[in-house]
């Protein structure tokens, strides 16, 4: 007789729970639900579009005809949420179509609105898709005799449009606004311009510990809002930075951000998990555009199995703290989990 075979009991209790799937889902700590995913949708001018993003299989730049399916397609698969991205019919300085009452996504609000009054519309705040220049704000020039430094994007100045941005979007009928522009004191701005406008009730979701990342680089094609010069490391966190990023998710809890967010998802789950410790506000985290592209590319090439690799990570970042999980995934998550359950 081996040593292996007169082991107590007791140390083979791990097993024991795992042979079957019935026992493996009573035991899961974890469970994935629709009803915690928010989709992002690429809204367009025009009629009839639904352009592939080469980059991003299965997703689509939508123009507003295509809305009220997309809405009851998201319905059936019982996902409560979207995140409205826009792309203009014309960019300039100030990246005014972004605040403009008939602007593409203040547009999409209405007819989603209209098609499905349950769904969540968040708009997302910034001026990236907006600009001709594609930074998150208006560029500083010389104020006064005060010569800031050119080409630097302008806090103060960039505050007051994205503070009209949130409130064309409110007006539209948007149910949330997220602003994901990194600058300091944003959720502060909206908070304060969405009360004077009355729309006190309307949440923000503050895109708390943003990093800039490599990761966005299918949603800046797909968006057509990449820097047209340098790039966006002067707003958005340094990778390496996990304390200063619960100290953005601090200022924007004390700010009035009524959700925050970590964002990249996957190369950030300390920090979402941290987070999760520190902070009792809703957490969401965005598995972003490259996260998706990546799965989607060695899926396509046979080298992983996409589904079941995507459930793993939505998982993972459930797993390290996430109550909202914003993705690309979110369709084919739900069907997975519908066919699954
Ligand atoms: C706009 C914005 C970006 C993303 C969301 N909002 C791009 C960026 O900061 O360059 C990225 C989302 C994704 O990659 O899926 N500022």
């Amino acid at each position: 007789m081996t040593t292996t075979t007169r082991l107590p009991a007791a140390f083979r209790r791990f097993r024991r729970l795992r042979r079957s799937e019935a026992l493996r889902r009573l035991v899961a700590e974890t469970r994935l639900d629709p009803r915690d995913f928010v989709y992002p949708l690429f809204v367009t001018h025009g009629l009839g579009v639904r352009n592939e993003i080469e980059s991003m299989p299965g997703q689509y730049q939508l123009s507003l005809d295509q809305l009220a399916a997309e809405a009851r397609e998201l319905r059936e698969l019982r996902i409560p949420a979207v995140l409205l991205f826009g792309l203009p019919a014309a960019k300039d300085d100030a990246g005014s179509e972004a605040y403009a009452r008939d602007g593409i996504v203040q547009q999409a609000a209405r007819a989603l609105k209209d098609a499905y009054p349950d769904l969540c519309v968040i708009c997302d705040v910034c001026l990236c898709e907006y600009t001709s220049h594609g930074h998150c704000g208006v560029l500083s020039q010389s104020k006064g005799g005060i010569v800031t430094t050119a080409g630097e994007v302008d806090n103060d100045a960039t505050l007051e449009l994205l503070a009209r941005t949130a409130v064309s979007q409110a007006e539209a009928g948007a149910d949330m606004v997220a602003p994901s522009d990194m600058m300091d004191g944003h959720t502060a701005a909206l908070r304060a311009a969405l009360d004077d406008a009355g729309f006190g009730m309307t949440p923000v979701m503050a895109y708390a510990a943003k990093f800039a990342s490599a990761f966005y680089g299918p949603f800046r094609v797909a968006a057509e809002s990449a820097p047209a010069f340098g790039d966006r490391r002067g707003y958005q966190m340094d990778p390496p930075n996990a304390r200063e990023a619960l100290r953005e998710i601090e200022a924007e809890v004390a700010e009035g951000a009524d959700i925050v967010m970590v964002k990249p998802a996957l190369a950030y789950l300390d920090v979402l998990s941290q987070a999760r410790q520190r902070f009792d506000a809703p957490l969401a985290a965005y598995n972003v555009s490259g996260e998706y592209a990546m799965i989607k590319a060695a899926a396509r090439n046979g080298w992983i199995d996409g589904p079941k690799a995507t459930l793993e990570l939505l998982t993972g970042i459930k797993r390290a703290g996430a109550d909202i999980i914003i993705t690309y995934h979110a369709k084919e998550a739900a069907r997975s989990l519908s066919e699954t359950a």
